[in-house]
């Protein structure tokens, strides 16, 4: 949104495309732009008067695809049309919207914005799920709107067309009636949608009955404005009490993240759920939606005061640099993410002090969580894992049974929780929608909720009553390695902190506290093994399956390394519990099928050297992870290749088996020609349900 700035319209163009290409790893099937219009003659009015922008709707681009293939359709429509890209405004809103589809396949119509009708009255761009679209959308039907796409988001613009006609008819009836009336407010509309709707979402409304002015608002997905080059006015002012005055900023941006602002501001609001933020004539303001009042009660809605918050992150952590892939550079950078997860958190000792970690935003809840009758690790995907991971050492070391949640099933089955009960929510973004949901349950059943996050101010992060951020920076490919690792030296630290006050595990902790700091150096070693790891994926290359067998602390090893196999490498992969190997997944064994066995040297490790001896007798073809100079032992037979990695306490192991196989998931998705960081059909944050 510029505003008071006049800037050309190629500019607004760009600024919108390059929000999405920082967008995209959100989702990238298709993507669409809306754009002011102004012909030529009339752009001396600058910005436009009310009449001049509905008789000239805004442009809307929408493509299927990669945002490059936009901006390339963008550019061709504006040469075909001989569009004026160097036409001027004072005032200019654009929108802009990157899918990953729910309700219909990726094809332009399906695209974002989604429109009113014929004339644009009014255009939406939407992260989230309407759930009663349905039957919003027969009433709609019902008086006469005409639908062109599959998605839920369609009906929004066309409620939002409906309400403010009929808003519109009774305000002039008003008006004739009593004489005055000051006309329907944007956000007098926009309140009512949101009353109507249900679900999950972050919107922004754009119409040309409201030119310069952009309604957005959200319940459950996330939304941030930056605000560009008001720091120096801003910055002083004791919490910003006049928002207003902010407006008076030159260029704003909403967007679903901080990745879209980065390179344009530091400077954010974030948005809470029900708040409505209005535009006008440049300046901001902030209001709560109250759901249960009706419309007449929502008028004069409560405005809000948000203070900015600075982004920590640097433009250079969104990109590339010299790596082919974000997933490669996110992989190379975990011996600098891991000492940022640590830096300042382990604690020396000496000798009348045991080493320690410092989690300042676990100190005052320790004790809390030390007397749970319960701890609940809830998460999704990579996060999940890595609470597996950590699973064995929490309960070791705080004597607490630890169950383990995937977040959609807990919701699913409605899993008793109690107010005795701590529940740890494992999230890389902070914002995904399963993860979110099973908090609102665990806080409405009295738990204490701890947060471990990567993403500062993300909703989870807010929504806890404590807990860590793991610094890892920030993640762009999608497929979490470099979050992953992180969130296990947090969870293992939070391990150690809720232990802290046991003499009999003192030696252990410490040890464990030793192994911490010597973790970053231990990576870059392993790191090494790229190469090996490449060679490894030239012989996997033509395969269809990949089996992984862990126990203990590496069960989650072998699922964390299928699941980067499959998501990434198109290959179907499995991680199995070595110890169910007999309970089914050995009829699968033959000479042809590859089989990864973990096993590097800790309590079960004797164990996996059966499970190899079991392969083996029966031609198994099996890849074999083992500790440095245990080849010749864990497998005396011999295996088809033989990874060795080096030897760490075995709590923290999980983080350094996974390095090869991150590597493993990337060449053999560069060899099998498929996207790295953009795997088929999915999104880094997924924040619908
Ligand atoms: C998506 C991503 C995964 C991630 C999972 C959980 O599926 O593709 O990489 O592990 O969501 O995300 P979260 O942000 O909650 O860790």
């Amino acid at each position: 949104i510029l505003c008071d700035l006049p800037r050309e319209r190629k500019h607004i163009l760009e600024v919108l495309f390059n929000g999405l290409r920082r967008l995209e790893y959100r989702g990238y099937d298709s993507a669409g732009i809306s754009i002011d219009y102004e012909p030529c003659g009339a752009t001396k009015s600058f910005g436009g008067l009310k009449d001049l922008a509905i008789s000239h709707p805004p442009l809307v681009f929408r493509q299927s695809g990669k945002i490059e293939k936009l901006v390339t359709s963008v550019y061709q429509e504006v040469d075909e049309t001989e569009l004026d890209l160097e036409v001027s405004f004072l005032n200019h809103v654009g929108i802009a919207h990157t899918r990953w589809a729910t309700h219909g396949p990726p094809s332009p119509k399906n695209s974002h914005p989604q429109s009113s009708g014929e004339r644009n009255e009014f255009l939406v761009v939407h992260n989230g799920i309407v759930t009663n679209y349905m039957v919003l959308k027969e009433t709609l039907l019902r008086h006469g709107f005409t639908f062109e796409s599959d998605t839920d988001t369609e009906v929004i613009p066309k409620l939002a067309k409906f309400v403010y006609d009929k808003l519109s008819a009774a305000e002039d009836s008003n008006k004739t009636h009593q004489g005055g009336g000051s006309g329907v407010s944007f956000q007098q509309v926009v309140m009512e949608v949101m009353r109507q709707l249900e679900g999950a979402y972050a919107l922004i409304f754009k119409s040309p009955h409201y030119p310069n002015e952009l309604v957005a608002c959200k319940r459950g997905s996330p939304l941030l404005i930056g605000i560009k080059d008001v720091a120096n006015d801003a910055e002083t002012r004791d919490g910003f009490s006049s928002l207003k005055d902010l407006g008076r900023s030159k260029e704003l941006f909403l967007a679903s993240d901080a990745s879209a602002l980065v390179e344009h501001t530091k400077r954010v609001m974030i948005i809470e759920d029900d708040e409505l933020v209005h535009v006008k004539d440049g300046s901001i303001s902030i209001f709560k939606f109250d759901p249960a009042k009706n419309f007449g009660g929502l008028r004069r809605p409560a405005s809000v005061q948000r203070a900015l918050s600075t982004l920590d992150m640097e433009v250079e952590q969104i990109k590339k640099g010299n790596y082919d892939h974000f997933m490669q550079k996110e992989i190379y950078e975990q011996p600098e993410s891991l000492r940022t997860t640590l830096r300042g958190r382990l604690i020396p000792g000496d000798h009348f002090k045991a080493k320690g970690v410092l989690l300042g935003g676990l100190k005052d809840h320790l004790r809390t969580i030390r007397r749970s009758r319960r701890i609940l690790f809830i998460g999704c995907g990579t996060s999940y894992h890595a609470a597996l991971a950590t699973r064995a050492l929490v309960e070791e070391l705080s004597e607490v049974p630890v169950t383990m949640e995937i977040a959609s099933d807990l919701l699913d089955r409605r899993a008793p929780i109690y107010r005795e009960d701590t529940a740890v929510f494992v999230s890389q973004s902070g914002e995904t929608a399963d993860t979110l949901q099973a908090l609102e349950y665990a806080k409405s059943h009295g738990a204490l909720c701890v947060g471990i996050t990567n993403m500062v101010g993300s909703a989870i992060s807010r929504g806890t009553d404590c807990g860590v951020h793991i610094n890892a920076g920030c993640e762009i490919g999608v497929a979490s390695t470099k979050a992953y690792t992180s969130q296990i030296a947090v969870m293992t630290m939070l391990a150690l902190a809720v232990g802290e006050d046991s003499i009999s595990t003192r030696a252990r902790r410490e040890a464990i506290i030793d192994c911490l700091g010597e973790l970053p150096g231990v990576v870059k070693k392993v790191l090494q093994l790229d190469e090996k790891m490449k060679e490894l994926a030239t012989t996997l290359v033509e395969e269809q399956s990949l089996l992984l067998f862990g126990r203990g602390y590496n069960y989650a090893t072998a699922l964390e390394g299928a699941l980067k196999v499959k998501e990434l490498a198109l290959m179907h992969s499995e991680g199995i519990l070595a110890g169910e190997m007999k309970h089914g997944p050995l009829a699968l064994v033959d000479e042809t099928l590859p089989i990864i066995v973990i096993a590097t040297r800790d309590g079960t490790c004797s164990k996996q050297q059966s499970v190899i001896q079991q392969l083996q007798a029966r031609k198994g073809r099996l890849i074999v992870m083992c500790s440095n100079g245990d080849a010749a032992t864990m497998c005396p037979n011999g295996a088809s290749y033989v990874i060795e990695v080096p030897q760490i306490q075995d709590c923290l192991q999980p983080i350094i088996n996974i390095i090869p196989l991150q590597l493993l998931a990337y060449h053999l998705t560069v060899l099998r020609g498929f996207n790295v960081d953009q795997p088929r059909n999915l999104a880094k944050s997924v924040t619908t349900e």
